[in-house]
C-alpha cells in the first residue's frame, strides 16, 4: 500500500504558504491522505504546564473540550480560575489551527466551519470500551446523533506529551477499496426510520441514507476482527512536536496509544472541495449510481 502519510515542512502555524504547497495540501488532504507536520508543534506556557494531568478531567468526558461556536469548557473539573486559563490554552490552539488551515487551504476560506476544540489528557491505550466505542480498531469517523448530509469532518490535531511519548495511529486502505467490501453486508436505509429517530430526538436531524451508509461503515470495519488485523495498514507514531491533518471521514485510523493531544474539528460542505467526487459522498453515489442526501 501506498503510504497516505506526506510531510510538510512547516515550522510555524502562520507561514505564508507556497501555491505548490496548497495544491500538495488539498490533493492529500481530498485524496484521503495525511498531512503531517513533524516540526510543527504547540508551545505550553510554564504556568500551562500544570494542565497535563489527567485530574483535569470531569471523569465523564474523555475530553475537554471547547464546545462549537459556544466556546464554554466542558469535560472539566477544576476551579473557575483554572477554567479560563485552560480554555485560553485551548483557545489559542483554535486559533493556530485556523491560520495554518486558512494557509494551507484558501480554496476553503469562509467555508470552514469551526467545531469542538479539545484537550485529551487521558492515555489513549487500554481504555475499556465496547467494540462500537473503541476507536483502537481502524474506522472512519461517523456519529449517531449527528447525521452531515455529506458535511466533511476534518481534524487537526497536535501531540504536546511532555515526556516524549508519540501518539500511536494506524492508518488503513483507501476509502473506496473499504467501501466496496462492505458496501454489500450493509443493512438497507429506511426513510421511516430516520424520521422517527428525529422526530424522537435520537438524531439532531434526519439521517439521510448518506449518513445511515457511514455508520453503517464504521460499525462493519469495527466489528471485523478479520478486518482489522489483515487489511492493508500502516503504523504511525506521531511524535510530540508534531501536527497533522486529515479528513476523519475518509480516512481510516485507529489511536493505539498515547496521551495529551489538542485536537481541532472543522466542518466543510461538499461544494467547498475542489475534487468532490473523491469524497465519501462522491465515491458511495458513484457506486451506489444515485443520490444518497
Ligand atoms: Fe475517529
Amino acid at each position: 500500500m501506498q503510504s497516505p502519510i506526506v510531510e510538510f515542512p512547516l515550522r510555524t502555524w502562520q507561514a505564508s504558504i507556497e501555491p505548490a504547497m496548497q495544491k500538495q495540501a488539498f490533493e492529500t488532504l481530498e485524496g484521503g491522505g495525511v498531512l503531517y507536520f513533524p516540526q510543527l508543534g504547540f508551545d505550553l506556557q510554564d504556568e500551562e504546564k500544570r494542565f497535563l494531568s489527567p485530574s483535569w478531567s470531569d471523569g465523564k468526558s474523555k475530553n475537554i473540550y471547547l464546545r462549537g461556536k459556544e466556546r464554554n469548557l466542558r469535560g472539566f473539573a477544576g476551579s473557575e480560575d483554572d477554567a479560563l486559563a485552560l480554555a485560553a490554552l485551548i483557545e489559542r490552539y483554535a486559533s493556530n489551527a485556523g491560520q495554518l488551515l486558512n494557509g494551507l487551504f484558501p480554496a476553503y476560506a469562509g467555508s470552514m466551519d469551526m467545531s469542538n476544540t479539545s484537550l485529551r489528557p487521558v492515555e489513549a491505550a487500554g481504555r475499556t470500551q465496547s467494540w462500537r466505542h473503541d476507536d483502537s480498531r481502524l474506522h472512519t469517523d461517523a456519529f449517531p446523533s449527528k447525521p452531515t448530509h455529506g458535511r466533511r469532518i476534518l481534524r487537526v490535531f497536535c501531540n504536546i506529551n511532555p515526556v516524549g511519548k508519540p501518539r500511536q495511529w494506524r492508518v488503513g486502505e483507501p476509502f473506496a477499496d473499504m467501501a466496496r467490501r462492505f458496501l454489500p453486508r450493509l443493512p438497507p436505509y429506511r426513510p421511516w426510520m430516520a424520521r422517527a429517530m428525529y422526530a424522537l430526538g435520537i438524531t439532531k436531524s434526519r439521517r439521510s441514507e448518506y449518513d445511515h451508509i457511514m455508520l453503517h461503515l464504521h460499525d462493519a470495519q469495527k466489528a471485523d476482527a478479520f478486518y482489522q488485523k489483515n487489511a492493508p495498514q500502516v503504523a504511525m507514531p506521531f511524535p510530540p512536536g508534531s501536527t497533522w491533518i486529515c479528513f476523519s471521514d475518509q480516512v481510516l485510523h485507529a489511536v493505539m496509544g498515547g496521551q495529551y493531544l489538542l485536537e481541532q474539528t472543522l466542518h466543510l460542505p461538499v461544494a467547498a472541495l475542489i475534487e468532490p467526487n473523491h469524497s465519501p459522498l462522491g465515491v458511495l453515489q458513484e457506486m451506489l449510481d444515485r443520490v444518497l442526501i
